[in-house]
């Protein structure tokens, strides 16, 4: 029932649990999910109200600290923060080394493990100087960095960070702005971006979140076990779906299909296609995220003029409404999560597709980190070491080649 079997191993009892379903590999005081009602809450606080009043900057502290700061702390975070946003200038050939057209992803998850190398005095996550250094390098430059991947794209020369603007400001203005020009930043974008990275701050074990804690549980520095993390991430079946989804929406509206042959393809799993944003391994009821990227992405897009995107949201309304009325999606308790409609409204902002999941990571930063150091300050901390159930060949012998069949 519990889809966990039982063996005994030659050095005792030992669980199969394919996909982790039920097994929980830690402790922690971080993220709170009850999936069968759809609750999602940071350090108790609900996301429904972090998302409604908070900021990301006092998110991310909320998450690595545990609390919600005081102004002054608060400010010393920010000003330290600022004072990092710039790269090494060795790393704009860095970027240039790579084809202009290669997946953003690949080329962020280079750049964050290539921190490590210039930053050799914070890598030891026992030392509690170098660990809170690293926490903060990591949190300045990820914007900086994913504004280089994205200008590089489109050969846009690049933008030094402006330790004086807020840091969703910034990066905004770092990707869109030009060299020279004031950058004429609409409050509602930055607050709606703002929101939409508090939503992917945290979710506990998630496949990233569990890499990271893999590779940092062998005391693997905090850029080494975030880069795995952004790795994770790019797969289409966890951050990757925000963009699969675009993709998706875009075959259906420029094949002219109607969505109900979309869902009728999904459900005959005709080569494997998915209703992508769809489904969630711990939420079986809704997506306490999706409820309010929907709302979202009707501000956004009537504000920003969507043109295309109103199209697709339409689509994408269309889809959800055909899915929930349908058996196969009801019966697998199938919901929108919280993919499905933030693609829409990067978009809108004028993101490009490509860019979608590093934007996922970006938000996800805090989470990776709070979960790091929460994992190396557990005083339960082993290596991370899983065991399995080998079902190859039993014992054979070694045959000289022109002997084999
Ligand atoms: N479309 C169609 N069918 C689906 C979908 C979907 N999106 N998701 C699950 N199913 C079906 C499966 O085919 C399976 O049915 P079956 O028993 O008839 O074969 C059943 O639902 C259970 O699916 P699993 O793959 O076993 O569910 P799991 O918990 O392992 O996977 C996942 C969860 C990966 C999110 C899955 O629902 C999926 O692939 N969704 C689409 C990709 C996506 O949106 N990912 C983003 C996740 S959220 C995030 O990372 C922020």
């Amino acid at each position: 029932g519990l889809g966990v079997s039982k063996l005994l191993g030659a050095t005792g009892l030992v669980t199969l649990d394919p996909g982790f379903t039920n097994t929980a590999s830690c402790t922690s005081e971080i993220t709170y999910i009850d999936g069968a009602a759809g609750i999602l809450r940071y350090r108790g606080y609900p996301i429904e109200e972090l998302a409604k009043s908070s900021t990301f900057a006092e998110v991310a502290y909320l998450l690595i600290y545990g609390e919600l700061p005081d102004q002054e702390s608060f400010e010393r975070m920010e000003r330290r923060i600022s004072r990092h946003r710039l790269l090494h200038e060795d790393f704009r050939s860095f970027f240039t080394s790579f084809p202009s057209s290669g997946h953003p992803m690949a080329i962020l998850q280079a750049g964050i493990a290539g921190l490590a190398t210039y930053y050799e005095d914070t890598l030891n996550p026992h030392d509690p100087y170098e660990r809170e250094l690293a926490t903060i390098l990591l949190l300045a430059k990820m914007p900086t960095m994913i504004s280089y991947i994205a200008r590089r794209a489109i050969g846009l020369p690049l933008l030094y960070p402006d330790p004086k603007s807020g840091y969703v400001e910034d990066f905004l203005r770092m990707t869109f702005g030009m060299p020279y020009q004031s950058y004429d930043i609409d409050p509602a974008v930055v607050r709606a971006l703002d929101m939409l990275l508090i939503l992917h701050a945290d979710h506990e074990q998630n496949c990233s979140t569990s890499t990271v804690r893999l590779v940092g549980s062998s005391d693997a520095n905090m850029y080494a076990s975030v880069a795995a993390g952004v790795g994770a991430l790019s797969g289409p079946l966890h951050g990757g779906a925000n963009e699969a989804v675009l993709r998706m929406l875009d075959m259906i509206q420029t094949s002219g299909m109607s969505t109900a042959e979309f869902v009728r393809k999904v459900k005959d799993k005709e080569d494997g296609v998915r209703l992508m944003g769809f489904g969630h391994r711990v939420y079986k009821n809704y997506d306490p995220r999706a409820a309010i990227v929907k709302e979202t992405a009707h501000d956004v897009l009537s504000r920003l003029g969507g043109g295309e995107g109103d199209r697709k949201l339409d689509i994408a309304m269309e889809l959800e409404e055909v899915a929930l009325s349908d058996d196969y999606f009801v019966s697998r308790k199938l919901y929108p999560n919280v993919d499905f409609y933030t693609g829409l409204i990067y978009q809108a902002m004028g993101f490009p597709t490509k860019m979608f999941t590093p934007l996922f990571a970006l938000g996800r930063l805090p989470g990776w980190i709070a979960q790091y150091r929460e994992m190396i300050a557990d005083p339960a901390k082993r290596i991370g070491r899983p065991r399995q159930v080998y079902n190859g060949s039993t014992e054979r012998h070694y045959v000289a080649m022109h002997r084999r069949q």
